[in-house]
């Protein structure tokens, strides 16, 4: 059975590979070979529905994979463009760089697929501040110079830290305290991926010092010299979560503390 099988198949391609009759002179031109182009998706308008709380309302309750799909019915739902830095709720700033956040919001064809990504821009210096994902576990590429990453992932183990060079990953496992710096002169760029569509961040220190003044204080004890009005003020000179970094490189770098950079953005 299987061989009459193979033989009919193996007579059929015979047929299809037969040499055909000479083309005679006069036979039209071949028709010009396609261009790549033909075969390209074209290059549509993305995310247009991003941050749109309608179709996330409607994703969110879409029972099955099956529903979502046919929700995300436009040409470019299914891309994230890290370049714009419109997006509202995708970017968070601060003097020593940024970093844009495909999330559930921010990128809705995320909803019922589990993992989330940011796009970290350190600027020379630059320091991502120490944060917390809540519900997730952080997977960070280098893909742009170096970057250094300090972190602590529960109360009784040993703090953890590494340069890491291009191309080099770390994890920093859900709810690890952790920050990333940028030891060098030049940009440097990482990529952070997230096993939740809604990681969430919490920066620690001005987290901690949002707690009531008494506690802080108390938690901190003994420090006189800080007291609760003290922590008032010392809370609104936290820099935001992408700071200039440790003294020892801006001076390096000739940086001084500060100096806004408003051109901050990497096309290279
Ligand atoms: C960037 O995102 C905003 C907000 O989603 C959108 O209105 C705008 O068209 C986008 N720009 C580009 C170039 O895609």
């Amino acid at each position: 059975m299987l061989s009459t099988i193979a033989s009919t198949l193996f007579l059929a391609a015979a047929a299809v590979a037969a040499p055909s009759t000479p083309r005679s002179e006069h036979a039209p031109a071949a028709p010009p070979a396609p261009l790549l182009d033909d075969f390209l998706p074209p290059v549509v308008p993305v995310n247009t529905r991003a941050a749109n709380q309608e179709l996330i309302s409607s994703l969110l309750l879409a029972p099955t994979q099956q529903e979502r799909v046919r929700l995300l019915n436009q040409p470019g739902d299914y891309v994230f463009d890290f370049n714009n830095r419109s997006i509202p709720g995708s970017e968070s700033d601060g003097l020593g760089g940024f970093t844009v956040a495909a999330n559930a919001r921010t990128f809705p064809a995320l909803i019922g697929n589990g993992g989330a990504m940011t796009l970290g821009f350190l600027g020379p210096c630059g320091m991502n501040t120490a944060h917390v994902h809540n519900r997730a576990t952080e997977f960070n590429i280098v893909v742009k110079g170096r970057l250094v990453t300090n972190f602590v992932i529960e109360n009784g183990l040993a703090p953890i830290a590494n340069t890491l060079s291009l191309y080099q990953m770390t994890v920093f496992p859900q709810g690890a305290i952790h920050q990333e710096f940028n030891p060098d002169c030049e940009d440097a760029v990482f990529v952070a991926g997230f096993n939740n569509v809604d990681p969430g961040v919490e920066q620690v220190a001005q987290a901690f010092l949002n707690l009531n003044p008494a506690v802080v204080g108390a938690t901190l004890g003994g420090v006189t010299t800080l007291n609760g009005k003290d922590i008032e003020s010392f809370r609104q000179h936290i820099p935001e979560n992408v700071a200039q970094g440790i003294d020892s490189c801006l001076k390096k770098c000739g940086i001084k503390r500060n100096n806004k950079r408003d051109d901050f953005f990497l096309s290279n």
